[in-house]
């Protein structure tokens, strides 16, 4: 065949298959071009996978087979044409190995302005223990970043993903409305810094359920602006366990309303419930939290509100924290815990706490009942309590 009639024909048969693809709206990223062998960058096929599914005016579909695929940082813009972008996921994306490879990013994988994204399994790999190692040697390292984000997005639902070893958070969220994750598996190394599981603020509607938290930060961090907040079924540990906050390092800055935190079990971590803000003036607040069925497993402070957060004492030493808490529930919160302080309320001396409940909470320090310490804290006790409630 001659060459012009031929790249002709093979022209032809690429647009027809392009199109059939087209047709049913499911890119498979090996077809464009990606490889399951851990060392090709597969990059350009993962961001065309998603241009195409993207631009597809019905619900489409992002299909990775088992492999694994080296994807460098990837940003999935939108808005898409597709209201319903499903990845079904039966491999593992790694990143980069070398910890520099991905720059200044703060995401590795990051959707941004997306409507109805679906992911179904996979397992992220960030290679994280490089640069951990780097960070634990007291070198100057880069920042890091966080493994998925989603930024300014809405009806998002995560169902069985993995994450393992993440350089910084594992999944953040920021401007989001309405996102479900379920049976998430998330891991990385206890003394590993800042690799907080969950990442959550100014979103709202968000519900994390049965799920598998262990880590060197917070199970999961709650920033300003949550609002509904459902955490449920959930185990966490190591880490630093369930925290609203830091909050109240700005002046200007949106509440955390509505959380409800049920059925967790805390195992070796530092806290479990707990409720931080910095010792900084700030509009902040807390307000309606409920903390319910929480078991504590050698937990170092199980229940703890600290208004006093002041790391290096640096721009707020002698200050008081303006963030009013209020509301705030624990109920049926039992096990043991790791010092002698099972409770610690240490409210805003300018705001303190009010509406605490303390409701059956039974928390054990070496075989005897622990003790518990309030400052500028008041609110209810109901039922039987050990220790003994301060409040
Ligand atoms: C990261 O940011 C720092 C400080 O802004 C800059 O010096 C460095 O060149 C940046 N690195 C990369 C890989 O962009
Ligand atoms: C979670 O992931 C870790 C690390 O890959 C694995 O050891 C563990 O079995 C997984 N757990 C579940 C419930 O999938
Ligand atoms: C609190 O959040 C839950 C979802 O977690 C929602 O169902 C409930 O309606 C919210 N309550 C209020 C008063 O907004
Ligand atoms: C509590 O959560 C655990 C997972 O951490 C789950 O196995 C258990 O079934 C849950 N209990 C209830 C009553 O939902
Ligand atoms: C608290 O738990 C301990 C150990 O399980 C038990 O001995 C004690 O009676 C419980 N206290 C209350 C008030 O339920």
């Amino acid at each position: 065949m001659e060459t012009p009639t031929r790249i002709i024909l093979v022209s032809l048969l690429f647009l027809l298959f392009i199109q059939s693809m087209a047709i049913d709206g499911s890119y498979n990223v090996v077809v464009l071009g990606a490889k399951g062998d851990g060392l090709t960058d597969s990059t350009k096929s993962f961001l065309s996978a998603w241009a195409a599914a993207c631009g597809f005016p019905k619900p489409a579909t992002i299909y990775v087979p088992k492999g694994i695929y080296l994807v460098k940082q990837a940003q999935f813009v939108g808005p898409c044409k597709s209201d319903a972008i499903t990845f079904k996921i039966d491999g593992t994306i790694v990143a980069p190995s070398d910890y520099k490879a991905n720059g200044n990013a703060s995401f590795w994988l990051q959707f941004w302005k997306v409507d109805g994204v679906s992911i179904f399994g996979g397992l992220l790999d960030g290679q994280g223990t490089g640069l951990w190692d780097c960070k634990a040697s007291g070198k100057i390292c880069p920042i890091g970043t966080t493994t998925l984000g989603f930024t300014n997005s809405n009806n998002i639902a995560i169902t069985g993903l993995t994450s393992l070893n993440s350089q910084l958070f594992h999944l953040a969220f920021n401007g989001c409305n309405n996102v479900k994750l379920q049976e998430v598996n998330i891991s990385a190394a206890g003394n590993s810094h800042n690799t907080d599981g969950i990442h959550v603020q100014f979103s709202s509607s968000v519900a994390i359920l049965n799920s598998n938290i262990c880590t060197g930060d917070d199970c999961v961090s709650i920033g300003p602006g949550t609002t509904n907040l459902r955490i449920e079924n959930v185990f966490c540990g190591p880490g630093h366990g369930i925290s609203i906050g830091s909050l109240g390092k700005v002046l200007q800055e949106e509440g955390v309303v509505n959380v409800t935190v049920k059925n967790v079990t805390f195992r070796d971590t530092q806290n479990g419930a707990r409720i931080k803000s910095w010792g900084r003036p700030s509009k902040g607040f807390v307000k309606d939290v409920l903390f319910q069925h929480a078991t504590m497993i050698n937990v170092q402070n199980p229940i703890i509100i600290d208004q006093n957060y002041c790391p290096s004492n640096i721009d707020c030493p002698g200050q008081v924290s303006g963030v009013k808490i209020t509301d705030i529930t624990y109920q049926d919160i039992h096990g043991t815990s790791a010092t002698e302080v099972a409770v610690k309320f240490d409210c805003s001396k300018m705001n303190p706490c009010s509406g605490i409940i303390v409701q059956d909470v039974n928390l054990t320090y070496k075989n005897q009942p622990a003790k518990s310490t309030c400052t500028n804290a008041a609110g209810t006790v109901i039922g039987l309590i050990e220790p003994t409630m301060c409040l």
